[in-house]
């Protein structure tokens, strides 16, 4: 962003305006070729109008007020369960929905904002809810620059090399910013300007309110263009300015699938990127997903195509291997999570291995040392130190003591069809192979478990519980049957 030099003789810029937002969303997007619209497509897990809200909420606006027209209902219901699943009660609460119904222009988009913003005689970011890879810090900085200027709107603006499409900055000889011209209207001089309007905007929205009053519809497409406020005001002897974003492609639109694809390449970087800068190694940026409110320590090695979401904090070097997938997952120094594991609102202690192809379900708690090995499911399990699950079990409602083994195919039968019940493993316990655990039931300390048992009493500490029947062999059985 170009700095705007303060102007001599003035008092410094007021910081402590109140902020709010208005997020235009009203477009359909033709050209996603869609039943959805377009706001509701996703990139990098989350859709695009969502990106848009956490960054308007990162810099303290409130409210937040979204401008919905084509399927607002799908819009508002979707934005309000996505913030609900993440705990971001506190954004949700900060959001307000304004409908247009029908699409006018920009204009007129943020006319419809009036009624959440009566009263409201603060500063104002205007963004598009197609334009999901613009940081907060981004916006930050151009209400820093808005401020520091005393201005009434400032433009964000970018360099492109193909200008096509967009609204064209217009500069006099000295470069004082002039007007926004759309291509249409715009004369083959202006067409030929490199700088665009990104569509985002700071403003003071009591002076923003009452130039929209006087926009009219006298363009090439009928339509009332937010941008004609900058000549009205200029107009009123007030202050427009246009920054310049440096990173020009983080801050323009999604409008097709294949803008959709670079948008969520840039955020999964962004995201590796965060924690490449706190010492995590992230083999394959692209192929990563990582939630911004995700933690690692330093010397974690991550493999491609991993996705690390909501509250997952994980320790100091930890591995976790190619397409694991952790929701609101605390792992502990030293872990090492195997390919295709998925776990969510678990717990996995220092130095405990997990996967290949581990379901850690919620309510599971690894304490360290422990193994969890190819297709385990656990849920609301606990395990003590040093216990493991290597192979093909599923343990449900279980509380697991120290050093237990849990054989291949051992299986907590805890639901009766109506209610759950516990399984208790005290310290010690050996499960042999195919074990079904019929519970309620609770396995004393040291106790054994022969392959193959039933067990549906409980079976009393340091004892050997056994539930066969015995093997017959019948000689010459097999001779016999080939000859019918
Ligand atoms: C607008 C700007 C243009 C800028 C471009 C950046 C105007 C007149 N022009 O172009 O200078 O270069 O954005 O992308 O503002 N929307 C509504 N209701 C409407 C019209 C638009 O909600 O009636 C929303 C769209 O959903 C979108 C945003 O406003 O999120 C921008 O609209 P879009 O049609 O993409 O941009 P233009 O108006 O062509
Ligand atoms: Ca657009």
């Amino acid at each position: 962003m170009t700095t705007t030099p303060p102007v001599p003789g003035t008092s410094p810029a007021p910081t402590d305006r109140p902020l709010a937002a208005v997020i235009l969303a009203a477009g359909e997007g033709t050209r996603m070729k869609s039943r959805r619209v377009k706001v509701l497509h996703e990139a990098a897990g989350r859709p695009l109008v969502e990106h848009v809200v956490r960054a308007a909420a990162a810099t303290g606006a409130s409210p937040i007020v979204i401008v919905v027209g084509v399927q607002a209902a799908a819009v508002q219901e979707r934005l309000l369960a996505s913030l609900a699943a993440s705990g971001d009660a506190a954004i949700a609460a900060r959001l307000r929905f304004a409908e247009q119904p029908e699409r006018r222009g920009t204009a007129d988009a943020v006319a419809r904002a009036r009624g959440e913003l009566a009263g409201f005689g603060g500063d104002l970011l205007v963004l598009c809810g197609d334009v999901p890879a613009l940081p907060a810090e981004a916006l930050s900085r151009l209400l820093e620059e808005h401020r520091a200027a005393r201005a009434a709107l400032t433009v964000l603006s970018a360099e492109l090399p193909d200008p096509g499409g967009y609204g064209r900055i217009v500069r006099d000889a000295r470069g004082t910013f002039q007007a926004i011209v759309e291509q249409r209207d715009a004369t083959p001089e202006q067409r030929a300007v490199r700088e665009i309007n990104t569509g985002t905007y700071a403003a003071d929205w009591p002076l923003l309110d009452k130039a929209i009053d006087r926009i009219t519809p006298d363009n090439a497409q009928g339509e009332y263009y937010l941008t004609d406020a900058v000549r009205l005001l200029l107009g009123d002897g007030e202050r427009s300015i246009a920054v310049v974003h440096g990173q020009a492609e983080e801050a323009l639109g999604v409008n097709s699938r294949r803008q959709l694809a670079d948008v969520h390449r840039a955020l999964a970087r962004r995201a590796a990127e965060r924690l490449m800068d706190a010492g995590v190694t992230v083999l394959d940026p692209d192929s990563t997903w990582i939630d911004a409110t995700v933690v690692a320590g330093p010397d974690t090695v991550i493999h491609p195509g991993v996705t690390l979401e909501g509250r997952t904090t994980i320790g100091a070097g930890c591995v976790i291997r190619a397409g694991a997938r952790l929701t609101d997952v605390v792992v502990g120094d030293g872990a090492t999570i195997l390919d295709y594991t998925i776990a969510a609102a678990s717990t996995i202690g220092p130095d405990c291995q997990v996967g290949p192809f581990a379901h850690l379900r919620p309510g599971t708690v690894l304490s360290d040392h422990c193994k969890v090995g190819n297709f385990v499911e656990t849920k609301k399990t606990k395990l003590g130190p040093g216990s493991k699950a290597s192979h093909l079990s599923y343990l449900g409602d279980a509380t697991i003591g120290t050093g237990v083994n849990v054989g291949a195919g051992t299986i907590t039968c805890n639901y009766d069809g109506t209610h759950k019940h516990p399984t208790v493993l005290e310290d010690g316990v050996f499960i042999g192979s195919d074990t079904q655990l019929v519970a309620p039931v609770t396995v004393g300390k040291g106790a054994y478990v022969g392959a193959g048992t039933t067990v549906t009493k409980d079976v009393p500490a340091g004892a050997l519980a056994i539930s066969r029947t015995e093997q017959r062999n019948i000689e010459g059985w097999v001779e016999r049957r080939v000859k019918k």
